[in-house]
């Protein structure tokens, strides 16, 4: 563990509206002490319909065993999120501000929206889906590429109440029927397909396969696919059919596009004023079991929070252009390209294409066009373009930077250190923000300007956050030491239930230590008082930021007639952060060969996406199980590694698998 401190340079500290460590400590101690006093800055900063109850900022139980977990905040106000982004600025005299550079694919192909104009698009929007019944309540599921009408469709959606799940646009159509289906989507926004890099994503023909299989496999019917037409504006960058209609299929019943729905609507669109606690959107994360989890914001609470955190983590001030790498399609993507931003009246930039095209520099020369401020990424993309060298960083000028960001997973203190002296040069913060879908925005994290930096720990609570470290049996752990991270009481942005399923939010959450939130991460304190997250201690994966549970590709893999058993376990990978490495035990007469390694890869691609797509598929004759049945999966993660310490293995049934699992190693 890196224990070297960074200090916030005057390079940062001269700019910020946050610029000393005791003015946190002063903020956060009242935060937690008078939250009502301590948030009304930025509460009497949103426009309300009808103003919140005054002394009733936060209400909640998180005991389950004093009953229903339930977390209300500013009860009795009436607002809407998208006039709050939007029409708010507007009148503050922001219409002409750039709300987003578009940057596509192609380094030739680029736009630009004010605030004035994205107001108008948007009402014709909310128009077009109100003409189509949509309206308060109902789901639209979301299954795009990162181009303005993704922020347009979602933006409209909170403007008349309707409730958007966004699908990312690299899962199946299994995996978006699956979710559509859930939700009962009424409705599915699209576009006829996008690239990444010289790859073609054929977005509508997965839409048709998805619509097709959530009839016949749920019996829930998509009756309407709104298809933006986004290929034929931008440069083609790999191979494209001759006429771009053979890429699908146009079913006259369902399908509409975007420009047609938009032609003629009004830009007066009327907002739906929204209780504190009504839906705001849901959005789909991975469960150790199985089915993927519903997670539900709200409306108050949820823009408070991304409001405030964007100000402080970012230290965003007027003139900066800042930058979020994230898809739309994870939470990153909803609060901090979308919502957190807007809330603030930021320029930001959206990117649609990958790192790496049409060269490695791809990030750095769009840091220099733009002279962005704030650059937000992952510690996965760091890591692949450390890879490059450090010339491609170099021949751009990035002297605009201030604040840098990363989000998904631990940051590797050689990562950290890389991105500090070569893209910071050596005066930026590092904002290693650890939050999670469910927290719905940033909760412990650097403060740029006002907290010290050590590579790779992520620092200290945001305002309102309470983190506890307990051990195994629920003490909680004080000063130095190691543990399960939980939260004792709710911030303003945390999740509200599982979209309807109430009872698994709380047993997930909630269950494993009373009165306390469970993160279902490790944390540990260190000397100094700052907090370092270790990663997950359940059984789920972090490959390249995207998390997804052991059991959820263990299914998969199960659903192949040949494979009788199947044990996914996370090997640490350089680029990815983790891999999968799989394990299979065959039915009688099945035969391990390579066409069912090729089978099974591409079982997991189709069925969950290609993120998820296992390094290694290895045969194994037996799973080393206790006597109770269990796989012992830190058996098959050392296997995984190459060792062949096995630690204490006496509660194994059979230890004679272990000499077959050796042997059939993948090297
Ligand atoms: C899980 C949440 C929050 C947006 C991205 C992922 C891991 C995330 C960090 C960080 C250590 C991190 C945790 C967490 N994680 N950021 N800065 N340091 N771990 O959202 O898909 O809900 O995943 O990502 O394990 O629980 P998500």
């Amino acid at each position: 563990m890196a224990n070297e401190i960074y200090l916030p340079t005057d390079h940062v500290v001269d700019r910020s509206r946050l610029p000393s460590f005791e003015q946190y400590q002063d903020m956060h101690k009242q935060s937690l002490d008078e939250p009502q006093q301590f948030w009304a800055d930025i509460v009497n900063d949103i426009h309300w319909q009808t103003p919140p109850e005054s002394g009733n900022f936060m209400t909640y139980n998180f005991d389950i065993t004093k009953g229903k977990i339930f977390v209300k905040c500013l009860e009795g106000s009436l607002t809407n999120v998208c006039f709050n982004v939007l029409d708010k600025n507007v009148r503050n005299g922001y219409g002409d501000k750039i709300a987003f550079y578009w940057e596509g694919n192609h380094p030739e192909d680029y736009s630009r929206v004010t605030y004035a104009k994205l107001y108008d698009l948007v009402c014709q929007f909310g128009n077009a889906l109100r003409d189509r019944n949509i309206g308060k309540g109902d789901r639209v599921a979301i299954y795009m590429p990162m181009i303005l009408e993704t922020v347009v469709c979602m933006l409209a959606c909170a403007r008349i109440g309707a409730i958007h799940s966004v699908v990312f646009a690299g899962f199946s159509s299994d995996s978006l029927a699956e979710r559509m289906s859930d939700c009962k989507a009424k409705v599915l926004v699209t576009a006829d397909g996008g690239w990444r890099g010289t790859k073609l994503l054929t977005l509508k023909d997965t839409c048709d396969e998805a619509i097709q299989k959530a009839k016949e496999k749920y019996n829930h019917e998509v009756k309407t696919c709104i298809v933006v037409a986004h290929l034929e504006r931008v440069t083609a960058c790999g191979k494209l059919p001759h006429d771009l209609r053979d890429l699908y299929k146009w079913n006259q019943d369902v399908d509409v596009w975007w420009h047609e729905m938009m032609e003629g609507q009004s830009n007066i669109c009327p907002p739906e004023w929204m209780q504190a606690e009504d839906p705001l959107f849901m959005l789909y994360t991975s469960g150790s079991t199985g089915k993927p989890k519903g997670v539900l914001h709200t409306t108050a609470g949820y823009l408070l929070y991304a409001k405030a955190t964007f100000r402080y983590v970012f230290d965003h001030r007027d003139k900066d252009i800042y930058w979020c790498t994230a898809d739309v399609g994870w939470i990153t993507g909803h609060t901090y390209v979308v919502y957190a931003p807007l809330a603030n009246g930021a320029t930001c930039v959206m990117f649609e294409g990958t790192p790496f095209y049409p060269d490695n520099d791809r990030y750095w020369a769009i840091i220099e066009k733009y002279k962005v401020t704030q650059f937000y990424t992952a510690p996965t993309a760091i890591r692949a373009l450390m890879k490059f060298g450090d010339s491609h960083v170099k021949k751009h000028n990035m002297s605009t930077l201030r604040v840098l960001a990363s989000v998904g997973e631990p940051i590797n203190p050689e990562a950290w250190l890389w991105y500090y002296k070569l893209v910071g040069s050596n005066r930026c913060s590092i904002a290693d923000t650890f939050w999670q879908t469910e927290t719905g925005g940033h909760v412990i994290t650097s403060i740029p300007a006002a907290t010290p930096m050590k590579p790779g720990c992520a620092g200290y609570p945001f305002f309102g956050v309470d983190p506890v470290i307990l051990d195994n049996d629920g003490q909680v752990v004080t000063g130095v030491g190691e543990g399960y991270l939980t939260f004792k009481r709710p911030w303003p942005g945390i999740m509200r239930t599982l979209y309807g399923d109430h009872d698994r939010f709380q047993d997930v959450y909630f269950k494993r230590f009373p009165g306390y939130y469970c993160t279902g991460d490790g944390a540990k304190r260190d000397e100094d008082g700052m907090i370092w997250v270790t990663g997950r201690i359940d059984d789920m994966l972090n490959v390249s930021g995207h998390l997804m549970s052991t059991s959820e590709v263990e299914s998969v893999l199960t659903e192949d007639s040949r494979v009788s058993e199947a044990a996914v376990v996370a090997k640490p990978h350089k680029v990815k952060g983790e891999s999968l490495y799989c394990f299979v035990s065959l039915n009688e007469g099945a035969t391990y060969n390579a066409e069912l390694v090729d089978a099974l890869k591409r079982r997991v691609r189709d069925r969950i996406g290609a993120f998820a797509a296992p390094d290694v598929i290895q045969f194994a004759p037996g799973m080393p199980k206790t006597r109770s049945g269990k796989i012992m999966r830190r058996v098959l993660r050392k296997i995984a590694l190459g060792e062949s310490d096995f630690g204490d293995i006496s509660t194994l049934a059979d230890p004679s698998v272990l000499d077959e699992l050796v042997k059939h190693r993948s090297t």
